[in-house]
Formats: structure tokens, C-alpha cells, sequence
């Protein structure tokens, strides 16, 4: 049996359908993708996923297949779900984060000569799309104890080029947005959180990603929850924007407009400075269902990610050179992404690079990732002055040489979790005594 909707168009059921829409998936394709979701060897595993076959191949017979398999119900739902959770009606579902940061950038129209202000340490995706443009990168020094864009910074380096302001909510702890966003209001600067890491997390009473003009989460596969490896979540407050939002995922069309003789139009959509043209960041039907089922799941992870937290923070707390994890409070809630592990030199005997190194040789992970983004090649390559840039980013300097790096929180058993306190512990008391 054909499917019973037509690709993007949804033209509804037919009696021919359109076979643009593709090709089906069958039992055989199916039992390949239950066997990659749950992997596994032995008699018993070999059994176990020979009697779903046998099961898929029944239903098989008796089903059919979606009428389709890109931005459809499911995709909805997941939206739907995204705007329960947060308390917005913006959210949309697009491939990335990145891609929602493209909508938000082209929204502001920014292009060569305009400033957009980046905290100096964040991962590339946050700054990839104004240093493509040739707009200028302005990095803001970070504050010492979240490791977040200072607000105090960010005031410093505001000029009449600025267009945006990028928060990060590193590690999924809440930046301190009120001054930033007094800043932008003053200055007529827009603001996009880059909420990659912090879908849950709370500022002051609100949910982080609905309190700049535009934020965008991640969901690819090594955040808290994931929709089958990629996906984001695009916000706006930006009063009428939201349903704008959706068509620059897909080109803008607007298929509540026929005109003439054809089915539907493409218009651009209106940004602040004037119209842009939107590409495409769909997503898929499978990527929605992913979503909407880790949202139902995602409070309880950050409750499990806390606690992995809360067990570190006990365990150093015998260690005085070691800083613990800010836990925040009624007001502030972090996601708990990662933990901050960061010590005192002076009292450690040592900086973080010895640290890391030791950990590494007692099989821990850690995560040296998000560091000093004026370091990257391809920002030098673009005729920036890493060194010239560092002298304005001091606290950067000092915390990612010396002070901080970044440990997993999640799907830890209670003897890894010990494990890896001890070694830091280890660590650091070796660094103490000169080892
Ligand atoms: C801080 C930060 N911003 C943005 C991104 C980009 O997210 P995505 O991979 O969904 O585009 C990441 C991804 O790791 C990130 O760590």
C-alpha cells in the first residue's frame, strides 16, 4: 500500500500518490536499525533479535508506512513539547543548533564591518557563521567562577558597530544575562543565547533560551538528550517572529499563500534591517520522535546529572585547592552538561595542565574542549591577532591554562563516579607533595 500523504506538500490522502516521496522502509531495513539502537552478542541477544524479526515481518503485513518522513507530526509534536517545557510558542526544530544561530544572524542582516561580541571561551559553532561573513569577532573576557562571557567585559567592549551579543551557557550554567540584555536594550543590540548546553537550565525564575531575542539548543548526540544524534531548537521572543521562524527553516515558503497557478509561494522573510533569504534546516520525522521522547525524560537526567555533581563537590570538599561546581540555587538551575573542575594553582602545587595529564594517565576523562576560540587557526587565518585578542581576555588566559577543566557527569556507575573523585583527589595531592 502507497504511502497516504505527499512529501512536503501534504496534499493529503490519494489514490495516486506522489511517488517523489521515496522509497519505504522494510522489515529487513528495520531490523538493521533496532539492531544498530540496541546492540549486543550472545546466544540470547541472537535469539531476542530473532524473534522480533519474526514479529516485525507479521507487522510488516499488516502496517503502512508514514505518510511522511520529514517535517511532519512528529516534528510538530516535538515542537509542541519544546514549547510546554520552555513556556514559548517559537520553538522549531531545525538541524542543529548552528542552523538555528544562522536564522538568528541573518535575522540582525550581519556582514562585513558589523561586531558581534562571543564570550572567548565557547566551542567554534557559536562564532562560525559571523567569522564566514567577514563580520568582526569581538571576545569577551569570561568570568572566573562560571567561566561564562562577563557582563562587565561585555560593556567594555560594546561600540556603535555592535549588532549582537552571544551568551553561552557553557556547561549548561546559566549566564548572567540581566546586565547583557540591559546592555543590548540600551544599545540596540540583539541578543542570541547560545543554549547548546542548556535546555532545562533557569535563570532567575525563567527557562534559559526564552529570554534573549533569540536562542538555540542542541541536541546532538553528546548533549543531555538527543534526537538521533543531530538536532536543535530555535527560540525567539521577537514579538510576530515565530511563525517566520518556521519558514526560514525551509526557504521561506509560505504555503498559506497560493498564488496564481502554483501551489504555494516563496517570500523572504523580514529580518531587522530588511528581507533575507532562509535556506533549509529541516528535519526529520525520526529526528522529532526522538526528541519528543528525551523531552519527557529530561528533567530526570539533570536530576541524576546533580546528584553526580553534588557527590563530587562532597568529595573534593576536603581538598582546599580545589573550586567546586557552582550548584546554583532556587533562581539559578543548571543543567549539570558537565562539571567544572577547577583548582588554585598556588594551593595545587601546579596548574590544570599537569592535572590534565595526570588524569589521563590514571584513565579518566576529561574534557579539555572549549578553550580560547581566538587560538583557532581559522580565525588567525582570517587576519586576527591571537596574542593582541589575549591581552584583552586575561581571565581566559588564566583559566584555561591554568585552572580549569571540564569532567563527565552522566550514565556514571557509583564506582566510576568514586574512581574518578579519587584520582582527582590523587592527582592533586601528588601535585601537592611534588610528584
Ligand atoms: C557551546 C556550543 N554551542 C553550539 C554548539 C553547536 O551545536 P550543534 O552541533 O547542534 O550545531 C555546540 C555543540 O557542541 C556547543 O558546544
Amino acid at each position: 500500500m502507497g504511502k497516504q500523504t505527499d512529501f512536503r506538500y501534504n496534499t493529503g490522502a490519494t489514490k495516486v500518490p506522489w511517488a517523489a516521496v521515496g522509497e519505504n522502509y522494510n522489515a529487513a531495513d528495520l531490523m538493521e536499525i533496532i539492531s544498530f539502537l540496541m546492540q549486543g552478542e550472545g546466544k540470547e541477544y541472537d535469539d531476542a533479535i530473532a524473534a522480533v524479526y519474526e514479529q516485525v515481518k507479521k507487522l510488516d503485513k499488516v502496517s503502512t508506512p508514514p505518510g511522511k518522513l520529514s517535517l511532519g507530526s512528529q516534528v510538530e509534536a516535538a515542537e509542541a513539547a519544546c514549547n510546554v517545557y520552555l513556556g514559548t510558542d517559537s520553538s522549531t526544530f531545525v538541524t542543529n543548533a548552528t542552523a538555528g544561530f544562522e536564522i538568528a544572524y541573518k535575522y540582525a542582516n550581519l556582514k562585513e564591518g558589523d561586531e558581534v561580541i562571543v564570550p572567548a571561551i565557547t566551542f567554534v559553532a557559536t562564532m562560525a557563521y559571523p567569522l564566514a561573513v567577514g563580520a568582526k569577532l569581538v571576545f569577551a573576557d569570561v568570568d572566573p567562577r562560571t567561566i561564562n562571557m562577563d557582563p562587565k567585559d561585555v560593556a567594555k567592549k560594546i561600540t556603535a558597530k555592535t549588532k549582537m551579543i552571544v551568551p553561552v551557557h557553557i556547561g549548561g550554567y546559566p549566564v548572567d544575562l540581566d546586565p547583557i540584555i540591559a546592555l543590548a536594550r540600551e544599545n540596540d543590540i540583539l541578543v542570541l543565547e547560545d543554549a547548546a548546553h542548556a535546555f532545562g537550565a533557569m535563570y532567575k525564575g525563567r527557562m534559559v533560551g526564552t529570554i534573549g531575542d533569540f536562542a538555540s539548543f542542541s541536541f546532538h548526540e553528546v548533549k543531555n538528550i538527543t534526537s538521533f544524534g543531530e538536532g536543535g531548537i530555535a527560540t525567539t521572543t521577537i514579538p510576530g517572529f515565530g511563525p517566520e521562524m518556521k519558514r526560514a527553516r525551509f526557504f521561506g515558503t509560505d504555503f498559506s499563500k497560493p498564488i496564481k497557478d502554483w501551489l504555494y509561494n516563496v517570500t523572504p522573510i523580514q529580518g531587522k534591517y530588511g528581507p533575507f533569504v532562509a535556506l533549509n534546516s529541516s528535519t526529520t520525522e525520526i529526528q522529532g520522535l526522538g526528541l519528543k521522547l528525551q523531552i519527557a525524560r529530561n528533567e530526570e537526567i539533570i536530576a541524576e546529572r546533580r546528584r553526580a555533581a553534588e557527590y563530587l563537590n562532597s568529595r573534593f570538599a576536603e581538598c582546599d585547592a580545589i573550586i567546586p561546581q557552582d550548584l546554583g540555587n532556587q533562581e539559578i538551575k543548571p543543567t549539570f552538561h558537565l562539571y567544572l573542575l577547577q583548582i588554585d594553582p598556588a594551593k595545587a602545587g601546579g596548574d590544570v595542565q599537569t592535572l590534565k595529564r595526570k588524569l589521563e594517565e590514571k584513565s579518566v576523562t576529561n574534557i579539555p574542549h572549549f578553550g580560547p576560540l581566538y587560538r583557532f587557526k581559522v580565525v588567525s587565518d582570517m587576519g586576527y591577532d591571537a596574542d593582541e585578542i589575549a591581552k584583552t581576555c586575561p581571565v581566559c588566559e588564566e583559566v584555561f591554562y591554568k585552572r580549569f577543566t571540564h569532567l563527565p557527569l552522566y550514565g556514571l556507575s557509583d564506582e566510576q563516579l568514586e574512581f574518578m573523585a579519587d584520582a582527582v583527589l590523587e592527582a592533586v595531592a601528588e601535585m601537592q607533595a611534588g610528584k
